[in-house]
Formats: C-alpha cells, structure tokens, sequence
C-alpha cells in the first residue's frame, strides 16, 4: 500500500515514519525544499525522544522516501500547518494548497485523510470541494475522512501508538478505512463519527484545556488578596470527585492551545475568547508581580521554552515576557533552548531578582544558598511553584509565589 504524507513538520515526520515502520511503502512530501534536503541527509529540526533512531530504522528499512514532487498513492495525509490569522480568524491556506496537490494526482479508490486541527466543517466544505476539483466524485469515487493527532510533544512516539482517536469519515467505508489504516500501529481505542464532529471533538478538547487553565489563573489573581495560595486551594479542591482544576501559572503557550479556541469563535463564543484573554494577560500579572517586589535592577529570567524540559518556544510566555520587559536589564537561562544561556551562574551574576518560568526538572537541584551570593538581590518569583520556599527564605531570599499571599 503506498501512502503519501503531506507536511513533515512535529506531526508529519513520526507519523510518516511510524507507517514506514509497520511496512507501508511511504512518500513524505514537504514544500520546505531545505527540510527535505536535511531530512534526506538525515538530520531533523525536531527535538523529540527516541524520533533519530526512529526515522533512521524507517530509512534503512527501504519504504521511507522524502521529496517535494508529489506521486501516485493509494492514501493522502495531509498534516500541514494552521495558524491563526494576525485577526484570530484560522488560515487554512496550508490546508488549501496540500488539498490543490492531491487533486491532481487523485484517482478512484484513494482515501484521503486530513490530520490537521480545523474549524468545524473545514472537510466537507473546503477540502472536499477542492479534491473534486479532480473530476472524481467524494463517496463515490474516493474515500475522505478527518483524524485529528492528539500527541504532546515529548512523547510523540509513545503517544502515536497508545493514545484512543478519532475517526470521522464522510461514509462507513471512508471510517473502516481509515480505520484499518490507524489499527496499523494504533493500540488504544479507535471511536468512529463524522468529520464535523471529530473536528469539533479535538477543538473541544483544547478549549476545556484551555478554559480550565483560565478559571485556575483568575483564582490565582483572587488568591493574591487572601492570606491562602490557588496552589493549595487546587490540590484541596481536587479531592472532590467531580472536580479536576488545572494548574496556574504565567501563560499558556505551545502549538495547540493559545490556537485552537479560537477555530470555535463566532458571535456567540464568550467563554472562549474571555479566557483566551485571561490567560494571554498572565504575563501582566508576572510583570506587576516584577515590578512590585523588583521594581529595578537586573532580572534573572529561568526558562523560555512554553513548557517543562523541552526546547519548543513556540508562543511561549517567556517570549512575550521579554517582550513587554523591553526597558529592562533582563538574562535569559535555559538548559534546553540553544538561543540561551544554559550556564545558571552567569546569568544570575549580578542580578536583582530571579523570575521562575518553566519547572524544568533542573531547577528543582538549584542550591539557593550559592545563588545567593552571586546576586546583588534577593528576590525569587516562583510562577510555577515548584521551588521549595522555606529552603530559599533560610537562604536569605524574598520568596514571593504566583498565586499565593500565605507563609505559614
Ligand atoms: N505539534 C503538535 O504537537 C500537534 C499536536 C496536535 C495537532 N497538531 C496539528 O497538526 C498540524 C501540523 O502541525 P505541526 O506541528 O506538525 O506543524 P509544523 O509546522 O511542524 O509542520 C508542518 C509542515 O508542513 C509543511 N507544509 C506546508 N504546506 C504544505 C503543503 N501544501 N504540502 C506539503 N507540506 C506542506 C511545512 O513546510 C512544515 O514542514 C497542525 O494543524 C497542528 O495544529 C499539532
């Protein structure tokens, strides 16, 4: 069976390999010219556990192929990007243009699937139309349906294999298809529906995600005024049964969740764009909290990437914190992210105030006692709390917390 994938970026580039792996004879199509000339030479921009010897066992297996030029195939994927519009509206232009490539080569029998996260109805109205620009009929000529990648990056590969999907087909033989198709390698639950509703389903996911992470922040605000912490207010609460509250922190950041709400805003959305605002403004908080307890001198920034202990700084909070701290003296520490320092020492050298960021698992050996004298102040603001605050306020620091006004 030979498959094409059409987009090797985080998603593309292990999907492609994981198909080559289970045996299917797989082209991998990337418009990127220099993304496919490194992959060729074997080198990946994604920094991913277990994805090199991966894609090299998919290389020397034989069945794996890279190329710009599109070819005959019995399956399409297509997994290219959708970014949001400078006005939040998505821009499925990607989405467009690989739906165009597949319409010339498209002949009867093909199944096409779409993997990349849409508005709903994204499928029905605008890829199927543009693949019967083709001269074929969908239904009866060739077989469409829409599976959305749930995977987190980090764990690609473990979640490609063990996480349940969705499979939303436009009729029961595009879902048996597709179905066949994913059983190749999927070990977790395959749930069959419509296109519409498995687009919905991995927009409502992200949203409740993202929703969840808002209601968490603003409790963290309202905490700030008691004498209690949202930290210990969420664990409590979480004792309950029908409660999971997520984490606060100083933003929401990655690929998906400061992106996908927005694929669900119409008119009637208030929920969701009020809580893409309470989270986009976290970096406010962490710049009033700055200001209040190290109004000048230099700042220590720790962390940069939009989560713990990866390299991916895709929309993360630290960026637009530096952003907005433009009239600041501000130093940068990250063990992962190449563009910063990753030698802690010299980036506190000197400075007044040290801002936690992201929990990377390094932070947690910090000694504050060291740190300490290397400063000129002593000001730690854990937005994350994952630092411990006796061990630091016994080192001599003002251990300030996001989310908490409680020493006891
Ligand atoms: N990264 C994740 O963890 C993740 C998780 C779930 C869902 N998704 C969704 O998956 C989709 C892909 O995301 P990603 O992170 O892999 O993107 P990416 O930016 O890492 O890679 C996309 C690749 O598609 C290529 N491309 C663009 N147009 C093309 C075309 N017409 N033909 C062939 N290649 C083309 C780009 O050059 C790029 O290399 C997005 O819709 C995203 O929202 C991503």
């Amino acid at each position: 069976m030979k498959l094409t994938i059409l987009g090797l970026g985080y998603i593309g580039l292990p999907t492609a390999a994981m198909f080559a792996n289970r045996g299917y004879d797989v082209l991998g199509i990337d418009i990127d010219e220099e993304k496919v000339d490194e992959i060729n030479r074997g080198h990946f921009r994604i920094e991913e556990p277990g994805l090199k010897a991966f894609l090299r066992d998919a290389k020397n297996s034989g069945n794996f192929k890279v190329s710009t030029k599109m070819e005959d195939s019995d399956v399409f994927i297509i997994t290219v990007p959708t970014p949001l519009k400078e006005n939040k509206a998505p821009d499925l232009s990607y989405v467009e243009s690989a739906a165009e490539m597949i319409s010339k080569t498209l002949k009867k029998d093909n199944l096409v699937v779409l993997e990349s996260t849409v508005p709903p109805g994204t499928t029905i109205e605008t890829v199927i139309p543009i693949l019967e620009k083709s001269g074929l009929k969908s239904i009866d000529d060739f077989k469409v349906a829409y599976c959305p990648e749930r995977v987190m990056p980090g764990k690609i590969l473990k979640e490609l294999t063990e996480n349940d999907r969705i499979i939303g087909g436009i009729d029961e033989e595009s879902r048996q298809r597709a179905k066949k198709l994913y059983s190749s390698f999927v070990e977790g639950k395959l749930y069959l529906t419509n296109p519409t509703t498995a687009e919905f389903v991995k927009l409502a996911e992200n949203t409740y995600r993202d929703v969840n992470i808002a209601l968490a922040n603003e409790f963290a605000k309202l905490c700030e005024k008691h004498p209690t912490s949202v930290w210990d207010v969420v664990k409590l609460a979480n004792n309950h049964p029908r409660v999971y509250l997520h984490k606060p922190g100083p933003g929401v950041g990655g690929h998906c969740l400061p992106i996908d709400p927005w694929f669900l805003v119409d008119e009637d959305a208030e929920l969701i764009p009020t809580s893409r605002k309470i989270n986009d403004e976290m970096v406010d908080h962490v710049i009033k909290l700055i200001e209040k307890h190290a109004p000048e001198g230099q700042i220590a920034v720790l962390g940069a990437s939009y989560k713990a202990n990866t390299e991916d700084t895709r929309s993360s909070p630290t960026l637009q914190l530096l952003k907005k701290l433009h009239d600041r003296k501000v130093k940068v520490h990250d063990p992962y992210v190449s563009e910063y320092d990753s030698n802690l020492d010299s980036v506190i050298e000197g400075t007044e105030a040290i801002v936690l960021m992201v929990d990377h698992k390094e932070y947690n050996d910090i000694d504050p006692r060291i740190l300490s004298k290397k400063m000129k102040g002593n000001i730690i603001i854990d937005t994350k709390n994952c630092l411990e605050e006796k061990e630091w306020t016994e080192a001599g620091f003002k251990y300030v917390l996001l989310g908490s006004n409680k020493h006891d």
